[in-house]
């Protein structure tokens, strides 16, 4: 048994639901503990080692931190790009200050590794759209973007001024079917799956021909698995990765969707979150990734089109009671 004991914060959403069943198997169940600002929805779920934990309620985390002698912390709390143009300030605040806290919480209590995520979103209208180097102008629009840019930044300071070993992956738009989206602009590629099997409809809030890059949850548990468990000095840069999967848009996830449910229409009605789309990148240079710990993504839409129906069908059959 591992001697690492791991604790999630914001283990509940889209990410954390896998990631900690993820780690459970290679840790063990009583070495990861899962924690959230909401409680599980369903007790019979696999939730398993549960704590309540509002991430800016620094004496708990030191308090959960110290009780149970943590040594990796997963920060996945956050506020994503569109649910944070509905309340900016408060966006700010949770995404800065969970990082603050976990940050500084770890340098306080010697924590050996931290995982946070950023995303495609620190990305602007002036960075090149084709396949985004790593290095390139960064002028995000969202204060989700604004955020996550910031974060990057006190990443690389901590890691530099007090040798904390913190990672991390830009994750494009991740699609999966154990837990839904919270709050993104990437979120109809999962929408358009449950719409499809149960409506056989689905109107996009995106315009047909916006290309964006997205990942199917397997590639991103994966690649989060596999950053974290790098050796350190393979680990060259501490603000955080480029990582690609796969890219498309609306009308070719569609007609993807139509080679399982050929009776499924599409059509669009684009919002504010098509502002949001039409200034982040439509393709990722992931090549320092693959260079520095070898990743390599598996799933390309056609790949997870069919997994991702093939699971949803399963979990949408009616209930024999
Ligand atoms: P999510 O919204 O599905 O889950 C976030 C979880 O954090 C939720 O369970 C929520 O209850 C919890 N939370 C919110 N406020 C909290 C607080 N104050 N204290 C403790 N927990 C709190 O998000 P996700 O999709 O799982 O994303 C996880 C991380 O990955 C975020 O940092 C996000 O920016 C990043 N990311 C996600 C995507 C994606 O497509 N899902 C893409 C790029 C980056
Ligand atoms: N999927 C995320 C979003 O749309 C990207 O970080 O907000």
């Amino acid at each position: 048994m591992s001697k690492d004991k791991i604790l999630i914060v914001g283990a509940l959403g889209q990410i954390g639901t896998e990631l900690t069943l993820a780690l459970r198997k290679m840790y063990g169940d009583s070495c990861v503990m899962a924690t959230d600002i909401v409680e599980p929805r369903n007790l019979k779920n696999e939730v398993g080692w549960y704590e309540h934990l509002n991430i800016l309620d620094k004496d708990r985390l030191r308090y959960l931190v110290e009780k149970h002698k943590i040594t990796q912390v997963y920060l996945l709390a956050a506020i994503l790009s569109a649910k944070g143009e509905q309340n900016p300030g408060f966006a700010w605040r949770l995404n800065m200050e969970s990082l603050a806290n976990v940050l500084n919480v770890s340098v306080e209590k010697n924590i050996r590794k931290i995982f946070w995520p950023s995303s495609i979103a620190v990305f602007g209208p002036n960075t090149p759209r084709q396949n985004t180097p790593q290095t390139t102008v960064a002028d995000p629009l969202t204060v989700y973007g604004i955020s996550k840019l910031a974060g990057e930044r006190w990443a690389e300071y901590y890691h530099l001024t007090k040798g904390v070993d913190i990672r991390s992956l830009r994750y494009p738009g991740l699609i999966s079917y154990k837990a839904l989206p919270g709050g993104g602009t990437t979120d109809y590629a999962v929408d358009i799956f449950h719409q499809a099997l149960e409506h056989k409809k689905y109107t996009c809030f995106l315009n047909e021909g916006t290309y964006l890059p997205m990942m199917y949850m397997p590639d991103a548990i994966r690649s989060t698995l596999e950053l974290m468990e790098a050796d350190s000095d393979k680990i060259k840069i501490r603000s955080s990765y480029n990582l690609s999967g796969m890219s498309f848009e609306p009308g070719e996830l569609a007609r993807e969707i139509q080679k399982h449910i050929p009776e499924f229409v599409m059509d669009y009605k684009a919002d504010f979150r098509q502002g949001i789309a039409d200034n982040w990148p439509q393709s990722i240079d992931d090549s320092q990734a693959t260079q520095d710990w070898g990743w390599k993504p598996e799933y390309d839409l056609a790949r997870m089109t069919e997994d991702m129906i093939y699971n949803l069908s399963k979990t949408k059959l009616p209930q024999v009671v």
